[in-house]
């Protein structure tokens, strides 16, 4: 009998050793687990304690071994350069035997760190599930990063090997990864033993003698390699992403919990069966590439879709669609920001028509709030259900989500519906008590987590237990707030860091901070997130000149525009600064960051009681007037 969502997430808070032991029985255990959960250690949890598993194995190998030999396992799709390949689960086997030859022959084994800084092209996937095979752990940098924010995660993550490509596409230039690839290695000082580059037509890189090796000659000579058993509490990769300082954090991801969940995920909340195409229209670079371009549909045998393009420009904004009818892709999975940008040039849909989406089940959205506008234009496009859910690097999958596989909720706009299996929300106020239905606070989840999320910080645990585990003891502090109704919808309203979205991409304002400041002209800055009609935010710096500088303030904005490029990059998107007298500040010298976006956005806002000179905020007004914003103010 089919068991309703209400049923199951009780179960799953009740008895989650019953519920989730019965969810990894659909995997393959080298040896099986001890505990299910061990919490002999608060507050740090293990998921499958005791097991041995490959995740790589479940991907692929199992699959091939269990009739899906010559399914189509990955479909690479590349609009931009008019490339389309196709792997069967055979095939990728193959693929991935063979690159995890390479990396073994030259040393890498259980627990090595691999970087891969590669774009959306399918070495880029091989090479991740090549490094599982192993046992060895990837750490994949998002290829919009610049040399500085890769050298930073060399230096933390301390890879013996880093996986990489000589270009990337963009609509319009193509990016020689080469050179950011040598800048980032002299940056850092630990230094990776080997690289392998995989050399793309439109660039030939220049390769390092004695340290790096062509992609498709170190493969000719490659002998396969095996999957290796880990323990299913080791770590399957890091992940870094932003917040609260320019120091990123490094989150792992442990074997065993993570397959579990990804796997349950793909049925009960994403309703595909094993066999059918999904899409995450995403960048292996993110969490939503890991967990939904590569592990989930692999893990549960579906089709999955590797696109190198854009949702608008290539060629036009009737791509998506053209994937979907061509692929057979039952669900589609991106952030709400590509659908604004499909919506900004072809506003009544007209490109839709030329397709056939017969076959598209649902368009799920995450990576940022949903705007209610948006949704409604989707569903009313597409004619399918939109899910809006929410999650994040840390979690892996979905915290709240409407669970298709298992029933469809009812809607509320602006609420990602309802906690998935294992998740036990709270909302607390700054007293850690909990507030009623409706008030807004903390969002925070009652431990334990459910499996694949994050057991500590790479190198950090004191950075883990005080970013996320202090503040609220016996709890896990999402850095989200908002509130719960009474029926239990969440609603996620904003970030209690410094954490931005741009374009559905994390990005944290301290990080960019820290670059203004180094700007020998600037004595003092702040960066804000404002609203922005197509990428949901974007940020915007106020600097503060040293006493004296009598240079022309557009040539600084400008200075400090390319330094945010040079050293975090272009997927930054910092393009606007203003120069201003002073800051705004409470009496105790924190800067009013929240009181500017409020401005700036023309939300309401209130004199705060702490401010030590409110005509400050005049200034800021003027300077936000000046560059476009707080119109209203
Ligand atoms: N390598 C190098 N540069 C990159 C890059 C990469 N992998 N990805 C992005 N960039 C660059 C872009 O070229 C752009 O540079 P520019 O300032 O010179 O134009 C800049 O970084 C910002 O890129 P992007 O955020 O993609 O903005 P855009 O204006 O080019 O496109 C959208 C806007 C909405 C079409 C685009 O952001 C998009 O498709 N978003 C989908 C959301 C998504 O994938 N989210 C991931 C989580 S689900
Ligand atoms: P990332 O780690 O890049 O996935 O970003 C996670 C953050 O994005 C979350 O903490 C939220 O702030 C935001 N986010 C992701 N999905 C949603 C959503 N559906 N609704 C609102 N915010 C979201």
């Amino acid at each position: 009998m089919t068991q309703s969502y209400a049923e199951i997430y009780k179960r799953s808070l009740e008895d989650p050793e019953g519920y989730w032991g019965e969810a990894a029985a659909g995997l393959h255990w080298h040896k099986p687990w001890d505990r299910v959960l061990d919490s002999s250690n608060p507050p740090f949890y293990r998921w499958f304690a005791g097991a041995e598993c490959n995740t790589c194995y479940n991907a692929i190998d199992r699959h091939v071994e269990g009739g899906r030999a010559d399914q189509p396992a990955l479909i690479y799709d590349s609009p931009i350069t008019g490339a389309q390949r196709t792997f069967t689960y055979r095939e990728l086997r193959d693929a991935v035997a063979a690159f995890a030859g390479v990396l073994k022959a030259r040393g890498i084994g259980k627990g090595d760190r691999v970087i891969v800084y590669m774009p959306m092209i399918p070495e880029a996937a091989i090479a991740m599930l090549a490094i599982a095979r192993l046992g060895a752990i990837h750490s994949v940098v998002f290829g919009g990063f610049a040399a500085n924010e890769l050298a930073v995660r060399i230096e933390d993550a301390g890879p013996k090997a880093i996986v990489s490509a000589s270009c990337g596409i963009e609509p319009g230039r193509i990016i020689p990864y080469k050179p950011l690839l040598d800048e980032a290695i002299e940056l850092s000082s630990h230094k990776p033993d080997f690289c392998i580059v995989y050399q793309r037509e439109q660039v030939t890189a220049d390769l390092v003698p004695g340290r790096d090796e062509d992609w498709e000659e170190a493969v000719a000579g490659a002998a396969p390699a095996d999957c290796v058993p880990v323990a299913a509490t080791d770590p399957l990769y890091i992940l870094y992403t932003s917040g609260t300082t320019g120091q990123p954090k490094g989150v792992i991801r442990d074997n065993g919990g993570h397959m579990v969940a990804l796997h349950w995920s793909m049925k009960n909340i994403y309703g595909v069966e094993p066999g059918e195409a999904f899409w995450a229209a995403s960048d292996v670079g993110w969490v939503v590439g890991h967990s939904y371009i590569v592990y989930a549909p692999l893990l549960h045998g579906n089709t999955t879709i590797l696109f190198e393009g854009k949702p608008v420009g290539t060629p036009d904004a009737g791509v998506f669609w053209r994937v979907i009818s061509e692929h057979n892709v039952k669900v589609l999975f991106t952030a709400p920001t590509a659908f604004r940008a499909i919506k900004q040039q072809d506003p009544n849909g007209d490109l839709i028509g030329n397709y056939d989406l017969s076959g598209m089940r649902y368009l799920f959205l995450a990576g940022e709030r949903a705007d209610p506008d948006t949704i409604q234009w989707a569903a009313r496009q597409l004619n399918v259900p939109v899910i809006d859910h929410w999650w994040q690097t840390e979690t892996g999958w979905s915290i709240c989500a409407n669970p298709a596989g298992i029933e469809l909720l009812p809607v509320k706009l602006g609420s990602p519906t309802l906690p998935m299996p294992g998740w036990d929300m709270r909302v607390l106020d700054e007293n850690q008590q909990q507030v009623a239905p409706g008030e807004v606070g903390a969002l925070v989840a009652k431990l334990p987590l459910p499996p694949s999320c994050l057991p500590n910080l790479w190198n950090a645990e004191a950075r883990f237990l005080e970013s996320y585990l202090e503040e609220y003891p016996g709890h896990y502090k999402t850095g989200d707030a908002g509130f719960i109704d009474e029926d239990g919808y969440v609603f996620v309203m904003t970030r209690t860091d410094d954490v931005i979205n741009v374009a559905g991409h994390r990005l944290s304002t301290g990080g960019m901070e820290e670059v203004l400041a180094d700007h020998p002209d600037v004595a003092e800055c702040a960066v804000i997130g404002v609203a922005d009609a197509m990428k949901g935010q974007i940020p915007f710096g106020f600097l503060v000149l040293n006493a004296g500088v009598a240079r022309d303030n557009g040539e600084i904005v400008g200075e400090v525009v390319g330094m945010v490029r040079q050293r975090i990059g272009p997927v930054a998107a910092f393009k606007s600064a203003v120069v201003v007298p002073r800051l705004p500040k409470t009496r105790s010298g924190k800067i009013l960051r929240g009181t500017m976006q409020k401005i700036a956005d023309d939300e309401s806002w209130k004199m705060p009681a702490t401010i030590d000179d409110p005509a400050i905020l005049d200034e800021i007004t003027e300077a936000l007037q000046s560059a476009g914003y707080a119109k209203g103010a």
